[in-house]
C-alpha cells in the first residue's frame, strides 16, 4: 500500500511516499481503508523529534492520528463494527493515518457522522475530543457559565467555541482580526481581537479560560478568572505543571491541563452533536496525501484556520 513514512526525525522533507506492507490486525482491531486523515500539531512535533523520549528511535514510522474510512476486515473479538461500515476516529499513539490502510482499535473509533464527508469527519477526532474533554472533564462546564476560548480560530478552538455553546455556556472567543467573523459564526457571544486587546487586561471575569493554543498561564490570567475559576491549557509546560500542582488541593482558582484520551463513547457523543447541527468542522485547506509535507509546513506556521484535511484515497 501507499503510505507517507519518516525514516528519521527532522524537517517536513523527511516525509516520503513509499510502498509499504499493509498492516495486520489484532483480535480487537479493524482494518480500514483510509479515505482521509488530518494534520494536528502533534504530528509535526513528533516528526521534529520533540517527543522522541516517548516515540523512540524505531523507524520507519507512519504518523497521522485522525482517520475516517471504510472497514475492510475486523478482528475476531470486534463486536460493534463489520466490513463496509463507515467509521471515524483515532489511531493509537503509534499513528498510522497517513496510509491507504490502517489497523485501528475498536474502542478508539465510532461510526462516521452521516452528514459529514470522509474529509470533514477526519478533521474531528483529536481536536474535538481535546475541546470536549478539556471543557467537560477538566472544566466541569455548567450551563450559564462564562467561558473564554483563547485560540478560538485554531483546530481545537473552533470545536471548543461550539461545544461550550452547545453545553449552554456564554462564550468569548479570542483570535486575530481576520478570524473574528468566523469565531462569531461558530456561536461566540463575544469576540476579542488579540491584536487590539489583551484579554488578560479586560474587566470581564470568566468561570473557565480554555487556552486552546497554550499561550498563557494561570498567573497571567488570574485577574480575569473568577475566584473559583479554572484555567485549562493544551500545553503542559513546567510553569503549568507547577501551577497545577500548587492549586490542586487548595480552594480557589485552579490551573489544569488536558491530555486528550480517544474513546468510542466521546466520538459517539460528538457524532450526535454534529448530526444535530450543533457543531461542525471548519476546513481551511485539503491536501492530497502526496503533499503531506506542505500540509505539515502550513500547520507549523500556526496560521491554519480550523483544520487541515488530508485526502488519502477515493
Ligand atoms: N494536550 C493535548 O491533548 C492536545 C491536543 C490537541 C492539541 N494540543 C496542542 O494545542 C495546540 C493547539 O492545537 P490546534 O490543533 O488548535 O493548533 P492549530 O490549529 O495549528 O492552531 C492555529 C491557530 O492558532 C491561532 N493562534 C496562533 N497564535 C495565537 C495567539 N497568540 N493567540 C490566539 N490564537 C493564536 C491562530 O489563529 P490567529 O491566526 O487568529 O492567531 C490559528 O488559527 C498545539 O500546540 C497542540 O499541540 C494538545
Amino acid at each position: 500500500m501507499k503510505a507517507v513514512v519518516i525514516r528519521r526525525y527532522g524537517a517536513a522533507e523527511v516525509l516520503q511516499s513509499e510502498e509499504v506492507e499493509q498492516p495486520k490486525i489484532e483480535p480487537t482491531q479493524l482494518l480500514i481503508k483510509v479515505r482521509a486523515s488530518s494534520v494536528n500539531p502533534i504530528d509535526w512535533k513528533i516528526r521534529q523529534g520533540m517527543l522522541s523520549l516517548i516515540t523512540g528511535s524505531k523507524f520507519p514510522k507512519i504518523l497521522g492520528f485522525d482517520v475516517a474510512g471504510e472497514v475492510v476486515a475486523v478482528g475476531s473479538g470486534v463486536m460493534r463494527f463489520k466490513a463496509g461500515d463507515a467509521i471515524y476516529g483515532s489511531t493509537s499513539f503509534s499513528g498510522g493515518g497517513y496510509a491507504e490502510f490502517a489497523a485501528v482499535l475498536e474502542n478508539l473509533v465510532a461510526h462516521k457522522p452521516t452528514n459529514l464527508s470522509y474529509e470533514e469527519a477526519a478533521t474531528v477526532p483529536l481536536a474535538a475530543l481535546t475541546a470536549l474533554q478539556a471543557l467537560r472533564d477538566q472544566g466541569n462546564i455548567q450551563t450559564g457559565q462564562t467561558v473564554l476560548i483563547n485560540g478560538a480560530a485554531g483546530g481545537v478552538g473552533i470545536f471548543a467555541v461550539q461545544i461550550a455553546k452547545a453545553l449552554g455556556a456564554v462564550v468569548t472567543g479570542v483570535s486575530s482580526t481576520k478570524n473574528l467573523d468566523l469565531v462569531k459564526s461558530l456561536g461566540a457571544n463575544r469576540v476579542i481581537d488579540y491584536k487590539q486587546q489583551d484579554f488578560a487586561q479586560d474587566t470581564a471575569q470568566y468561570d473557565i479560560i480554555f487556552d486552546a493554543v497554550g499561550k498563557r498561564s494561570l498567573s497571567q490570567t488570574k485577574t480575569v478568572l473568577k475566584p473559583n475559576g479554572i484555567y485549562i491549557t493544551t500545553l503542559p509546560s513546567p510553569e503549568v505543571f507547577l501551577e497545577s500542582a500548587l492549586t490542586a488541593f487548595l480552594p480557589g482558582q485552579k490551573a489544569k491541563f488536558i491530555i486528550e484520551k480517544p474513546n468510542t463513547q466521546d466520538l459517539v457523543y460528538l457524532k450526535e452533536l454534529i448530526e444535530a447541527g450543533k457543531i461542525r468542522p471548519v476546513i481551511d485547506r485539503t491536501y492530497p496525501l502526496q503533499e503531506l509535507a506542505a500540509a505539515h509546513s502550513y500547520s507549523e506556521s500556526e496560521r491554519a484556520v480550523g483544520k487541515i484535511a488530508i485526502a488519502v484515497s477515493n
